[in-house]
């Protein structure tokens, strides 16, 4: 990759440009993109905002200004380089302040930059190829509680790791997160997939709901459908997941009832999927239809989990040993009954470990996270191992 395309110059100055172009261009044609100010350079990284962009401090001194400082934390994806006339004390202790990962001597350009600019660019690939993990819930049955396991899961991996957290409701016909989380948004899953602009990290994360510090929430509300008149399109379902994953440490999908494009997309991506079902025969037989549905996708038997969900151990007329013969080669998960506290959560728009801390449901989920976390973690890795 040319290294001009990644690279952004702020100046007024023809003659900075054409030396920064000549130590970067390496004969290869390209010109390098150059903004006159902090506003143009801001519009320019709109459209994409892993680049490395050269700050010249001739013609204001933006470092004393402080100007640039709130565009170095906006754009925390960016590589900043300060070139300066002086690389005195005071600019150099400043510009590390704000974030400046390089400061550059003007006359020294044709000498230097090429390698610092090379190095940065290289920080900017490592930082793409870091995608977070997707798990996806699917249902094997209506109402077996696929939305109240993502959901609280959703809350319940958040709690127990560091990383940001993205719920997404997945379901177009009855999408409920916002009703079970109490949050009261207009934009959501559908806004995105119609929107007319490119999806980028931005995007998503000003439509999601800031749930709590860390955790965001895509909503699927049904007042969203006037606004675009149609079922939402599956065609930017593929984009939406990979800017998902690129922004998020872990996104929880919730995905009920899938098209059979919408289930290709999930599977691709997810490192993990959930089927979820009740212990009756219908949802078993549903649930290994979606095996089947998975496996030809290309996903392996060691990337589904099956969450037997509303499991009683003595009143089943079917027991687990012999759910677990129709599932010999997929893990097996028992999430309890407890439909008082689980309805009480849902009614009261709280989740399960708030209304219900020590009821028998919220440490069975509880229980999941720490299972689904375990299985993340083994295949983050492999994935290292590989690599
Ligand atoms: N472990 C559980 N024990 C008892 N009741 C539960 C349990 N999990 C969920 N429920 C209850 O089951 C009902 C349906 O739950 P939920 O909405 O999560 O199901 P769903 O599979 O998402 O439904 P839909 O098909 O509408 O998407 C709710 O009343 C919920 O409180
Ligand atoms: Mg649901």
């Amino acid at each position: 990759m040319p290294l001009l395309s990644k690279v952004i110059l702020v100046s007024q100055d023809p003659r900075l440009s054409d030396e920064v172009h000549d130590a970067l261009s390496n004969g290869n044609g390209a010109t390098v993109a150059v903004c006159r100010d902090l506003k143009e350079l801001k519009g320019r990284l709109q459209a994409d905002q892993s680049m490395v962009v050269l700050v010249d401090d001739g013609a204001r001194d933006w470092v004393a200004l402080g100007e640039l400082e709130p565009v170095v934390n906006q754009y925390a994806h960016s590589r900043f380089v300060l070139l300066t006339g002086q690389r005195s004390p005071q600019i150099l202790l400043r510009s590390m302040q704000i974030g400046i990962r390089h400061v550059q001597l003007k006359s020294e350009i044709a000498a230097d930059l090429n390698v610092a600019v090379g190095a940065l660019v290289n920080t900017l690939n490592h930082r793409q190829a870091a995608r977070g993990s997707m798990i996806t819930i699917l249902s094997a049955g209506g109402g077996c509680g696929a939305t109240t396991l993502a959901t609280n899961m959703g809350l319940e991996l958040h709690a127990r790791q560091k990383e940001s957290v993205l719920l997404v409701d997945g379901d177009n016909h009855y999408g409920a997160i916002g009703i079970y989380l109490n949050i009261d948004g207009r934009y959501g899953l559908n806004y995105l997939l119609g929107a007319p602009e490119k999806i980028d990290s931005v995007l998503v994360q000003s439509t999601a709901s800031h749930y709590r510090d860390g955790f965001d929430v895509l909503l699927n509300p049904i007042v969203e459908k006037p606004i675009y008149g149609a079922e939402p399109s599956a065609k930017r379902f593929g984009e939406l997941l990979e800017v998902c994953l690129q922004s998020y440490g872990t996104t929880i999908l919730d995905l009920p009832r899938p098209s059979p494009e919408m289930l290709h997309a999930a599977a691709r991506v997810s490192t993990l999927l959930l089927i979820v079902m009740q212990p009756a025969v219908k949802d078993i037989r549903m649930a290994r239809i979606l095996m089947n549905a998975l496996e030809m996708t290309g996903v392996g038997p060691s990337q589904i989990l099956v969450v037997v969900n509303r499991y009683q151990n003595h009143h089943n007329p079917i027991q687990l040993p012999q759910i677990q013969k129709v599932f010999t080669t997929a893990e097996l998960f028992c999430v309890g009954n407890d439909y008082v506290n689980a309805n009480r959560a849902a009614t009261e728009g709280l989740p399960l470990s708030q209304c219900a801390r020590k009821s028998r449901v919220a440490h069975d989920v509880g229980e999941l996270a720490s299972h689904c976390m375990q299985r993340l973690q083994t295949s983050r890795n492999e994935v290292q191992t590989v690599s």
